[in-house]
């Protein structure tokens, strides 16, 4: 990759340590595109807090956050053995789960790092501490690797699709790139993948949809995107069917926050009538999502928590003044579920998986 770009994902990190690794240095994505700050995360509080207002954010990167919100936070407990230690890491642990309720990463995470306080359960105190910081830089290492396969596969999907001397027109909802992972995204990293792999900026042409209410798209795949050089395009999110209809989109690619089992995707508020139009349109329509959003607990859609925000979203956030009449009921959720068989593949880093889901998911080993 170009050597703006990497700068670039260096300046954006979405998740590390402290150079003292005692707190989380973020980069506070409810300022971006205009400011470009990180801040540091001491406290559980903090954490929570950032998770919750999405200064912190994407299913992988929401991940990573608690997993190193965990090691930093459990570094200070005082006890006398690995029980009542172990009784405090789980109060920290159920009080970061409680941030958001959707994306199945943050728990997945959390979990992980129980388990490996357990594993070393015989150990001394310290040595606890020491390998919850290691599980940690594990996780956040091993989504960068993760995501760069699920690029690889994506990129196969894009070299069929292309035609000789035109862009290759891709349509993609809310953020899933580098500010939602530890370094490529998933939606975004067929694109980034593509340039590592010597396509010009302008091989490809990606339609953004701006994501309302809280804007991921105008504000961060868009930023990120026209940082890499590729050629972009940022719309309304009820704009998509015109494109579409022109003819200007050949595959959509979207993240996800949790897969059931039986291939139903929950994403971004609006990617479901996204993936709608693409069925109307025979436009190809993939998820791309680590193995780590498949909830294998969760039999479908119908089972995953919605994440239900705040009205001001909807009615005053972003404007100069409020939108709406006072007192209006509005409904935000912010995720929806996209029904298994409008989605043509889930691309996952161990292969890409199609309908029946389950049984592609069993036969990956996911
Ligand atoms: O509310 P957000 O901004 O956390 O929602 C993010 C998304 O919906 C992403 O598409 C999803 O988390 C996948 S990120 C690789």
């Amino acid at each position: 990759m170009h050597k703006e770009l990497d700068d670039f994902f260096e300046d954006v990190i979405t998740v590390r340590l402290t150079p003292e690794r005692d707190g989380l240095d973020i980069i506070d994505q409810t300022l971006l595109p205009g400011i470009r700050k990180r801040i540091c995360l001491r406290t559980k509080e903090e954490i929570w807090n950032a998770i919750r207002e999405l200064k912190v954010r994407g299913a992988p990167a929401i991940g990573v956050a608690a997993a190193y919100g965990m090691a930093v936070t459990a570094d200070h407990i005082q006890a006398e053995d690995f029980s009542a230690f172990y009784h405090a890491l789980v109060e920290i642990k159920n009080y970061l789960a409680s941030s958001r309720p959707t994306a199945v990463n943050l728990f997945w995470a959390l979990n992980r790092m129980e388990q490996r306080a357990l594993a070393e359960k015989e150990k001394s105190l310290d040595t606890v501490k020491a390998a919850l910081f290691e599980e940690a830089d594990r996780i956040r290492e091993e989504d960068v690797a993760i995501s760069r396969n699920i690029g690889e596969l994506g990129f196969g999907l894009l070299k069929k699709l292309k035609k000789e001397g035109e862009p290759i027109g891709i349509l993609t909802h809310c953020n899933a790139g580098t500010l939602a992972t530890a370094k490529y995204g998933t939606a975004t990293a067929p694109m980034y993948l593509a340039l590592e792999h010597g396509w010009e900026g302008t091989d490809m042409h990606v339609y953004c949809d701006e994501t309302r209410p809280l804007l991921q798209g105008a504000r961060l795949t868009a930023y990120e995107l026209c940082h890499a050089g590729i050629t972009t395009t940022l719309q309304c999110d009820n704009m998509a069917s015109v494109l579409m209809k022109s003819g200007k989109i050949h595959i959509v690619f979207t993240g996800c926050d949790r897969v059931a089992i039986n291939g139903d995707s929950a994403n971004k508020i609006g990617t479901n009538q996204v993936a709608i139009l693409a069925r109307h349109y025979g436009i190809p329509f993939y998820i791309c999502a680590p193995s780590s959003t498949i909830d294998k607990s969760c039999p479908d859609g119908d089972h995953i928590p919605i994440e239900q925000r705040s009205p001001d979203e909807v009615t005053q956030m972003w404007y100069k003044e409020r939108m709406a009449p006072e007192g209006v009921d509005v409904f935000n959720p912010a995720f929806d579920v996209t029904d298994h068989d409008l989605i043509t593949g889930i691309i996952t880093e161990k292969g890409v998986c199609h309908a029946p889901f389950a049984e592609d998911f069993a036969r990956l080993k996911i």
